[in-house]
């Protein structure tokens, strides 16, 4: 193995969410070590501007180019469509995962026509998604639904409280009346619903995310550039711009991967 493939990849989200998305690293990818930040301290980007998004990811990715990191996944949709393109033009060299709501496989999927997309506003509201709809979605009818306040109780480590609940049920609610068999979720911290979710949507219906796609797509992006480690698994480092204590006391609830050392990431 080349001594470049050991140097560590680096995962991202405003907070938990992206530990939706590392799972599906860890998985695929157990010779990996991986960094990962929760920016916690600047939660929620679903609600700030694209402008503010923007400087924060380029805070983290320059905390991970120090940390030497070979590869950089951004676990976040919303971070994803402020900030990819920007940093691809700054770090041209960096093998680069973003994420997308599913729109394709979702259109594929679907037998009633009807695709829901939970996301967050951010991501509803960017160029980005308008021209995935426009790419991929044109044979079928999109329903589009913000989140507001979702991403807050999950980073409380609530997953099923009343609160929740009723706030979810809410924002379901017109996606089944509007006739969705497809319900994508398009948020990093959504799929942590998937048990409640399924309580309340028909059995038919199908809630797809793409972590696992993102993994493969590190994977092939390392396969490519001679850069996927291999040997024995290797370890998992977390970083919070939050605060440490709560990180560490949610992190048992939504991450079994071990490795539970959380620091203050100041940037
Ligand atoms: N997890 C992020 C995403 O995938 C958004 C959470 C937030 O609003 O900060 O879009």
């Amino acid at each position: 193995m080349a001594e470049a493939a050991q140097a560590p990849v680096g995962v991202f989200d405003s907070g938990v969410g992206g530990l939706s998305v590392l799972a599906e690293i860890r998985q695929l990818l157990p010779a990996e070590s991986l960094l990962y930040v929760a920016d916690g301290g600047h939660i929620p980007y679903g609600e700030k501007s694209p402008e503010f998004i923007r400087e924060r990811c380029h805070q983290v990715a320059e905390f991970f180019h120090s940390q030497g990191a070979k590869a950089l996944v951004i676990a976040c949709n919303t971070a994803t469509v402020a900030a990819m393109a920007d940093l691809r033009r700054t770090y041209p060299q960096w093998p680069l995962v973003g994420m997308e709501p599913a729109v394709k496989p979702a259109a594929a999927a679907t037998r009633s026509g009807v695709v829901g997309v939970l996301a967050t506003t951010g991501t509803l509201q960017s160029a980005k998604f308008a021209a995935l709809l426009d790419r991929f979605a044109n044979d079928v009818r999109v329903i589009t639904q913000p989140c507001p306040g979702l991403v807050e109780l999950i980073e409380t480590g609530d997953l099923h409280s009343p609160v929740l609940r009723q706030l979810l049920q809410g924002y379901v609610a017109p996606l089944l009346e509007a006739g969705c068999d497809t319900v994508i979720l398009g948020c990093t911290h959504y799929p942590f619903l998937r048990p409640l979710l399924s309580e309340m949507v028909p059995a038919d219906v199908s809630l797809i995310d793409t972590g696992a796609a993102v993994a493969r797509q590190l994977q092939r992006l390392l396969v490519q550039d001679d850069l996927l480690a291999s040997g024995p698994a290797r370890a998992t480092r977390f970083w919070t711009s939050g605060d440490p204590k709560q990180f560490e006391s949610i992190l048992p609830v939504l991450w079994q991967g071990g490795s539970t050392v959380a620091r203050w990431f100041t940037a």
